[in-house]
């Protein structure tokens, strides 16, 4: 055979520079000259060298009730702890801090409706509201080291209860408000919540999603929860369970919901949330999240890489009951003390245009999404985007899956009118916040997510820990800890070790597979289990879906693997054609030539069939192992976080 793996590999030459005014204003590199560096490649190097300086450093923008004894303690690998002795809560840095100065009454939120309502918080205004949550939390017995399960519409009471809880001590545990019932009342009972915070609905594309439907089946199932408090969203009838349902707007009316509550006293160490991976294989595990590290990370991070000012207007689109709205809708901005947007609805209610309105009508100037999003929306067309004056932007973003680079380029010109650098962040759940990142400064290669962030290593390995030659694929790992990392599996340690850190010994196995170029650039391939071997050759499910998607008729793609005789695996396609094109004979012969044509013929997919819908997770990332079943005509195995 003439295919070589080099045929499959990505365009690592094509390079975006950064304009020289975005690296002279930026964050990142006014820290740099602080420490008297000139450049950021040497900053990194300085930052693994230093890397307890560092962290020290970033820690030192945040304040502490009382300092820590040991910035990193790795006495008990893999359970590390960082800023050990200290005492802290996150509140008192993404709130309270603020208020002592005029930041008091700057924005911090700005909400909008699908229904096309506004609602706005100054930081005073947020901080009386999450005040008064706490102290109802309260009153009904919610203590330091309690789980509150949190399973809401994305209104502004959503975020409110998460730092409520943060706030008093309690951790909290989110869980998606489109997740059905059975994924909620298995997440209620790992977590032994006492206490549910939910509505009576949200609104989606002007229906009424009936989430306390939802909760009264999943509470049949879950004798733990006690107490379940309820905001009202969208007024329709619901039952109310009486001596266990209570209405929020009620509580929040009585002397107990004081404005005045005093925020905790925690150990770095305390718990500050669990959530659940949405696993696209096995049962979703609870990742703990602790108060001290995760604040000094997810602040650092979205300083230097999103190089949020305080005239800056951040939006990022992602829903607060995952970990990219966790660290980067509720906490981070908080933290910087930036204005942020939250959106109700879907990007393409009523028309599609909806997200370019938003944009432009509040100024957004920074956009935070995901791949799936940006085809979603590209698949409308240009005229769309272009009726709306976009010209306040200056940074994008994309985090969730490699991003394509039609996609890319897609958001980088029309979106970004080639003025807006786009930091593509991998990251994950269990790393609580970005680990390989481009920061502003950093020249830009569609489809990568650049280098390591600062004090981050990582490296693609070999199953034997020895390092890949460029451009080789393999493992994904993170060579030391970080501040933001899990902690551990909630009531399961064991899988903790198992899951990340025995596969290869002593380094955290990410579960991605890549590739470094000649210079540095990690291309993420996909998840391990989204990789096909075609005749002895490793070719990644994301590949193959961009080769499909940068066909005109494309609008979306998945690709699995199929058992083959001569090949080992055949590549089979599900294809979702933009509207005006027909699924036929002549089209799949068309689409299977273009990914022999961009990846080499080792990955022309063996069929494809056309399909109106993928099944994704909620977090949109298609379900490939479902697909696979289905083709196979296998049980389809565990579907809890199946979309629809
Ligand atoms: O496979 C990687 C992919 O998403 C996984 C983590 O998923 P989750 O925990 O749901 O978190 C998503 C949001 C942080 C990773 O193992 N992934 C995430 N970001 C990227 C990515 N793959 C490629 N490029 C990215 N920027």
């Amino acid at each position: 055979m003439a295919e070589t793996p080099e045929m499959v590999a990505p365009n690592t030459s094509e390079i975006y520079h950064p304009n020289a005014s975005i690296v002279e204003q930026s964050n990142v590199m006014a820290y740099a000259r602080r420490k008297g560096i000139e450049s950021y490649d040497e900053l990194h190097k300085w930052s693994l060298e230093h890397n307890e300086e560092f962290w020290a450093d970033m820690a030192n923008e945040l304040e502490w009730y009382s300092p820590w004894e040991k910035i990193l303690d790795d006495s008990n690998k893999p359970f590390y702890k960082w800023f050990t002795g200290a005492k802290t809560n996150i509140i008192h840095n993404a709130i309270d801090r603020h208020l002592k100065t005029w930041r008091k009454n700057k924005l911090a939120l700005i909400w909008e409706g699908e229904d096309g309502t506004h609602r706005t918080f100054s930081f005073f205004a947020l901080n009386r509201e999450v005040n008064k949550i706490a102290n109802v939390l309260k009153s009904m017995g919610v203590k330091k080291g309690d789980i509150v399960t949190i399973y809401m519409p994305r209104i502004p009471e959503l975020m409110f209860s998460m730092l409520a809880c943060a706030k008093i001590g309690a951790a909290h545990s989110v869980v998606y408000g489109g997740f059905s019932e059975a994924a909620l009342a298995d997440r209620l009972a790992d977590a032994k919540s006492k206490v549910l915070i939910t509505a009576d609905g949200g609104f989606m594309r002007n229906k009424v999603i009936e989430l306390k439907k939802i909760v009264d089946e999943a509470l049949s199932r879950t004798p733990t929860v006690q107490t379940c408090l309820v905001f009202k969203r969208t007024g329709h009838a619901v039952d109310m369970v009486q001596g266990r349902d209570l209405w929020m707007h009620d509580l929040l009316n009585l002397p107990i919901a004081n404005t005045f509550c005093p925020t905790e006293e925690m150990d770095s160490e305390d718990m500050l949330f669990i959530l659940y991976t949405s696993g696209t294989t096995g049962k979703p595990k609870g990742v703990v999240h602790t108060h001290g590290g995760y604040q000094v990370g997810t602040s650092t991070t979205l300083r230097y890489v999103f190089d949020v000012k305080d005239e800056d207007r951040y939006w990022c689109a992602a829903d607060p009951g995952w970990i990219t709205g966790h660290s980067f809708i509720v906490y981070a901005p908080l933290l910087c003390g930036v204005t942020s947007i939250m959106y109700e609805g879907a990007p393409n209610y009523p028309y599609p245009d909806r997200w370019w309105q938003i944009v432009a009508r509040t100024g957004v100037t920074i956009l935070y999404t995901a791949p799936t999003a940006i085809r979603g929306l590209m698949r409308f067309g240009e005229l769309w985007p272009t009726r709306h004056d976009l010209s306040s932007l200056r940074l994008l973003g994309s985090v969730g899956e490699p991003i394509n680079p039609e996609a890319w380029k897609w958001f980088y010109e029309v979106i970004g009118h080639k003025n807006c650098p786009i930091m593509d962040t991998w990251w994950q759940t269990e790393t609580g916040h970005f680990m390989i990142t481009p920061t502003p400064v950093v020249p830009l290669k569609p489809g990568s997510a650049t280098k390591p962030f600062l004090g981050i290593e990582v490296d693609v390995v070999h199953e034997d820990g020895s390092t890949c030659a460029p451009n080789e694929d393999g493992l994904l790992v993170i060579k030391r800890p970080w501040p933001g990392m899990l902690r551990t599996v909630l009531n399961d340690p064991q899988r903790y070790v198992d899951n990340y850190w025995s596969r290869l010994d002593g380094v955290y196995a990410a579960g991605d597979s890549a590739r470094k170029d000649e210079d540095g650039y990690i291309w993420v391939i996909g998840r391990l289990d989204d990789v096909i071997k075609v005749s002895g050759y490793r070719l990644g499910t994301a590949e193959v879906e961009s080769a499909l998607v940068s066909h005109p008729a494309v609008a979306e793609a998945a690709a699995i693997g199929l058992p083959h005789e001569v090949k080992g695996n055949a590549i089979h396609a599900f294809v979702i054609l933009r509207a005006g094109f027909e699924g036929n004979h002549a089209l799949e012969e068309q689409l299977r030539a273009h990914v022999g044509h961009e990846l080499g013929p080792i990955a022309r997919p063996d069929s494809i069939t056309f399909t109106p819908s993928l099944p994704k997770t909620r977090s949109g990332k298609i379900m490939r192992r479902v697909l696979k079943a289905r083709a196979l005509g296998q049980p389809e195995g565990d579907v809890s976080t199946l979309e629809e």
